[in-house]
């Protein structure tokens, strides 16, 4: 049965798309999930060429293919250190950088919002490392430590009714939770529009364990905002393993599955803050996870395989 379906009491269910999955994936797509995200193309510095000129041709296939099928759209991203143009973050002194970010919003995200119904508006910027709340960046730079409440405040005057997102990794990690916490429970204190926290969820078959991401739950859940789950997907090796194999052993897929399992439990447990989750694509024949961090190196990481068959993961989440 399609996940939307299992899901629909609980939340939206979906994928990271690209304007060649919607035909390559579609029998999945449209079988198990109700909400879409582009991987790239709404990405500032694909949309946007380095003279400043928008394609939206790929953006409005995904647009058109989503309402074909009466799926939601979530709008990834705007500010964010990679995959922008590269002329954005030079030249610039702050108004100019918010003159810029004014204009790109009122570009993309008027001409979708009402086949958006929100944004994972800034992406990473809280640091990984134990020195400093946010991560250098040009956006800090020009900025200043403080840059996302200019850019919740700009986008919200542009889009009043879009759901406004804040977006991380190693979402689960104590450290890094409490800092991203601390940001945004300041944040609200001080009246920043801001509607969600995006919980990345880039795993991997060994870490989190399900007490780290239950306490980064319970933590998030306590500033009163919405929860998505945004780009999940569990890697079949750590992050500093760079070896390769031809197929994953036994425990590797036991493990794996089993993670998928608990973790689908308790945000089934969340379903009052959970709005929506999202894998980071839709079978293991196409993944970022091939060309991360290790070059053309296979990985396993999602819940259909090569052939897009439903994987024991699958089975996991599914039944319960
Ligand atoms: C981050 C970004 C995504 C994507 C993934 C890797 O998590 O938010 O847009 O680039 O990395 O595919």
């Amino acid at each position: 049965m399609g996940l939307k379906e299992i899901y629909k009491d609980y939340f939206l269910v979906g994928a990271a798309v690209s304007h060649n999955s919607i035909k390559s994936h579609h029998k999945l797509i449209q079988e198990h999930f109700n909400v879409l995200t582009c991987e790239n193309e709404m990405k500032w510095g694909v949309v946007v060429d380095n003279n400043g000129n928008y394609d939206y041709s790929k953006v409005d296939k995904i647009v058109a293919y989503s309402k074909d099928y009466n799926m939601k759209l979530r709008g990834h991203t705007i500010a964010w250190h990679n995959q922008i143009p590269r002329w954005l973050l030079e030249d610039c002194g702050k108004e100019q950088l918010l003159e810029r970010t004014r204009k790109h919003i009122s570009n993309i995200g008027k001409r979708y919002e009402n086949d958006i119904f929100c944004w994972d508006l800034v992406n990473e910027a809280i640091n990984d490392d134990d020195t400093t709340t946010m991560r250098k960046s040009g956006w800090t730079g020009i900025l200043g430590e403080n840059f996302m409440d200019d850019i919740f405040q700009i986008a919200h005057e542009i889009l009043p009714n879009t759901q406004l997102f804040y977006n991380d990794y190693n979402e689960s990690y104590e450290n890094k939770s409490r800092k991203i916490y601390d940001k945004i429970k300041s944040m609200i204190e001080r009246d920043i529009p801001i509607h969600g926290v995006g919980m990345q969820c880039h795993w991997n078959i060994y870490s989190p364990n399900m007490d780290e991401v239950k306490r980064a739950m319970e933590q998030y859940a306590q500033l009163g905002l919405r929860i998505h789950i945004t780009e999940m997907d569990i890697s079949m090796f750590r992050f500093d393993d760079h070896s390769r194999i031809d197929k994953p052993t036994s425990d590797m897929i036991e493990r794996q599955s089993k993670l998928y399992g608990e973790a689908f439990k308790l945000f089934r447990n969340y379903k009052d803050i959970i709005d929506s989750v999202v894998l980071w694509g839709v079978a293991d024949d196409c993944t970022w996870l091939d060309n991360f961090p290790a070059q053309n190196r296979k990985n396993w990481p999602l819940l259909f395989d090569e052939n897009h068959k439903a994987k024991e993961a699958y089975y996991r989440i599914a039944q319960f």
